[in-house]
């Protein structure tokens, strides 16, 4: 197709303007369902707590703007091109610009960390849905830290609720993969998103009337470089990859549904713009609460189930806008989680050739016997910790510190298996692939190609190796050497 002829079917379909709108908007909506979730709410706050706040947050920050960005976009545009099940896509396009058919192992990578995130993401997801009864009976009115400290204590501490909970959810989530009514879904979020930014913001207006919003805002913004380490730089940049869903496929995938003549940059950025703040404004409630109230920013994954309760147990209404909220954060999870199994189903449907019903069964219960591990993590196994660290003469390098099974699984996808995803994919959009090829699907003026395409080859994919040597000690040794 010549240039004019593709400049013209773009200008005769911006003629119909809804459903140009309607079809964006419907990526848009699914792409940022997939990436907000409990990584934003759950997730983020407390790990920059556990990280010492504002040079954890700014490094995350940039790590979303000169990484995920340029990497987000080359996922879409991979999944349009390819239009097909990550595996085919990358063998396929690996093919179409002469190279091996093996880069469909990054497909399985994908597969892999899908699967595994999945595993532990409904038990914590099963914590959201414990808490909407809870808040629901207005458990946490009037009550102080000690007592909801104690309420989670004792949540966490039974295997038995965990497993019901975590079981619920993981039906839930291969209900909406068996039926493939994924629709319905994306449909009642379209209603239920916005109401959560609207609590948000009513939580964020509890959090000023702590006398503490100050205190919040400057251990979220003012980056203090002597509390981040090398695994907090790790794990800013892990974490970018986890909020934005990246680097196993679940981007890749929605983008094979992506209309031609979308613009792919716009809606990427859309997507991390919403996602970000959505991140921040969950910090922006969480921290000034938790300094309010003398707690510790580091209280590890339990942090929101700890720190919420006591907004909405001392707010008028509380109980109602409590519930309400952790009502949403379950749906916003359970958007994100269909979206970390899809890959898999899609793989496993093929080559199996098994029905979709079939495949969610099947993987569901695969999912919910590896989330065990998960749930036990939290009770009778707690003290089985893993602890890894590389000490030479330059330094100690901590790997893993007395890591529980779940804060293995969460290091393992997030830090490693992801960044790796999307470094592959950075190396195969900026390196490999024909040039031609990413210029026809992005679409976007020379200058703004020229800076994604900069940022493709030599930025994401040279800072991804940085903070990988840097978290191994490789740099420490280097400088060592050179200094010598
Ligand atoms: N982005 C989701 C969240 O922040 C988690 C996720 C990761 C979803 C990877 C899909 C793929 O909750």
């Amino acid at each position: 197709m010549s240039e004019s002829t593709s400049v013209n079917t773009h200008a005769a379909k911006n003629g119909s303007k809804r459903e140009m709108w309607s079809s964006r908007f419907t990526f848009i909506l699914a792409a940022t369902g997939s990436a907000v979730g409990l990584g934003n709410i759950w997730k983020f706050p407390y790990i920059t707590g556990e990280n010492g706040g504002g040079a954890f947050v700014l490094i995350y920050l940039m790590c979303i703007a000169v990484i995920g960005i340029p990497i987000m976009m080359a996922e879409v545009m991979l999944g349009r091109r390819g239009r097909q099940d990550p595996i085919t896509t990358m063998k396929h396009l690996a093919r179409e610009s002469g190279h091996s058919r093996s880069w469909g192992l990054l497909g399985w990578m994908g597969v892999i960390a899908g699967f595994l995130i999945l595993s532990y993401y409904s038990v914590i997801a099963g914590w959201a849905l414990a808490y909407v009864p809870i808040m629901g009976l207005g458990t946490f009115n009037g009550m102080d830290a000690e007592g909801v400290n104690a309420v989670f204590a004792e949540l966490v501490a039974s295997p038995e609720s965990l497993m019901i909970w975590h079981s619920l959810f993981i039906v839930m989530t291969m209900y909406v993969v068996a039926r493939g009514v994924r629709g319905g879904l994306e449909k009642a979020v379209t209603y239920l998103m916005p109401l959560l930014f609207v609590l948000l913001i009513i939580l964020i207006f509890y959090a000023m009337d702590t006398g503490y919003f100050q205190q919040g805002l400057a251990y979220l913004f003012n980056p203090d470089f002597s509390k981040i380490t090398t695994e907090g730089i790790l794990s800013a940049m892990g974490h970018a990859f986890f909020t934005l869903s990246l680097g196993m496929g679940a981007i890749m995938v929605y983008g094979s549904y992506l209309p031609k003549d979308t613009s792919i940059a716009q809606a990427s950025i859309a997507v991390a713009f919403m996602d970000t703040l959505v991140a921040l404004m969950a910090g922006m409630v969480i921290f000034p609460i938790v300094f309010a109230n003398g707690l510790e920013p580091g209280a590890g994954p339990g942090l929101i189930f700890k720190t919420l309760p006591l907004a909405f147990g001392n707010m008028n209404y509380g109980t109602v806008f409590g519930t309400l909220f952790f009502v949403l954060l379950v749906f916003a999870a359970w958007t994100s989680s269909i979206s970390l199994i899809e890959p898999a189903v899609t793989w496993c449907m093929k080559t199996f050739q098994l029905s979709r019903v079939k495949t969610a069964v099947l993987l569901g219960v695969f999912v919910w016997l590896m989330g065990l591990l998960t749930i036990f993590s939290f009770n009778i196994a707690s003290d089985f910790t893993i602890s890894s660290t590389i000490s030479t003469q330059y330094g100690e390098f901590v790997i893993l510190k007395d890591a529980t099974i779940f804060d293995f699984l969460d290091y393992l996808t997030s830090n490693i298996m992801l960044p790796l995803g999307g470094l592959m994919i950075a190396i195969f959009a900026g390196w490999l692939m024909k040039k031609e090829f990413s210029r026809e699907e992005l679409k976007i003026n020379s200058f703004w190609y020229s800076t994604w395409f900069f940022l493709i080859r030599f930025v994401a994919p040279v800072m991804v190796i940085i903070v990988f040597l840097n978290a191994m000690g490789v740099i420490a040794f280097m400088r060592h050497i050179f200094n010598a």
